[in-house]
């Protein structure tokens, strides 16, 4: 048991890898608080959780654009842990899918402040929430969760994937100012990889719905050839959460690049074979 005696906060971990990431936490002996915004989907998990774990996981609807729900978070994690050692900013969403060149200035506007405000906005709340915990307690670690698009281009993503790459920044940026101070905490960054999940089930198609066969089609191609597994992604992020890791800063995978760049040809070539047929 690699996490006994630690205490984590995960948010948006009632699906999906911050669920998975619960119950890791938990196998590994670690008490978690989760947290989403839809209060059936906390009550669901945590009483799927609860059966397997007991008292060592609590849970509590918070919307990570709210820093008075994240506060709340964090008071009833202290109460009933003692500590917050661990957050995991994990929830995010993408609202649209599609060339940007087919958003009016009104559909920027929104879908930007939805997604921005969530996968961007709600990490910086999170961690503000909790650091003023972690600095009493001279001790915490950070996971902050990047995305596609953050450190390479990628079309039809425009928004989210300009939301991921403020996570990296900021994450990267904030791990300057840990370093210089006498507290131990630290801040890494998370890449998943790509996996199925209900991540894309909110998702507008642009210019229009009719596209949206054809890219879950080709969707399910691409998760076929460079999905990854969403436990064996998720468990990389144990080494980066105990107490003797050293890194900060840093962005670690949650899946091998020799072995996706691989499959990525792969899928290449059945592509340009479906085009011609
Ligand atoms: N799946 C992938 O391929 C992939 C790849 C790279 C990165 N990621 C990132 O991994 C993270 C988890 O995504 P996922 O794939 O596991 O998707 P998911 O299954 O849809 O999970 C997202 C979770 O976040 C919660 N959430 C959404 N908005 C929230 C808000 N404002 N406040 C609090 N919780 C919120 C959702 O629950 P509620 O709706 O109840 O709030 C849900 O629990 C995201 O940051 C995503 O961008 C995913």
């Amino acid at each position: 048991m690699r996490l006994k005696n630690e205490t984590a906060i995960i948010t948006g971990s009632t699906t999906g890898i911050g669920r998975k990431l619960a119950e890791l936490l938990l196998k590994e002996g670690c008490k978690v608080t989760i947290c989403s915004r839809t209060e059936s989907k906390v009550k669901e998990a945590l009483s799927e959780l609860k059966e397997q774990f007991g008292d060592s996981v609590i849970g509590f609807p918070c919307d990570v654009n709210k820093s008075k729900d994240l506060k709340k978070i964090v008071d009833k994690t202290v109460e009933a842990f003692g500590s917050v050692r661990i957050l995991i900013a994990n929830a995010g969403l993408n609202t649209v899918y599609g060339p940007f060149e087919y958003l009016t200035p009104e559909m920027v506007e929104s879908y930007a402040k939805t997604i921005i405000s969530t996968n961007l906005m709600g990490v910086m709340n999170s961690i503000s929430a909790v650091l003023p915990q972690m600095y009493k307690q001279k001790y915490g670690r950070i996971i902050t969760t990047s995305g596609g698009g953050a450190d390479r281009p990628l079309d039809n993503m425009t928004i989210y994937s300009a939301s991921k790459g403020g996570v990296v920044t900021f994450s990267k940026c904030l791990a300057l100012e840990l370093a210089a101070k006498d507290e131990d905490v630290k801040i890494n960054i998370f890449q998943p990889g790509m996996i199925k999940t209900a991540l894309m089930s909110n998702v507008k198609y642009v210019p229009n719905e009719k596209n949206k066969q054809e890219i879950e089609e080709n969707l399910e191609l691409v998760l076929h050839y460079i999905g990854g597994d969403l436990e064996k992604s998720c468990s990389k992020v144990i080494p980066y959460i105990i107490p003797k890791t050293k890194s900060n800063g840093k962005a670690f995978r949650g899946f091998s690049l020799p072995k996706l760049i691989f499959n990525a040809m792969k899928l290449q070539r059945v592509m340009k074979k479906r085009k011609v047929s």
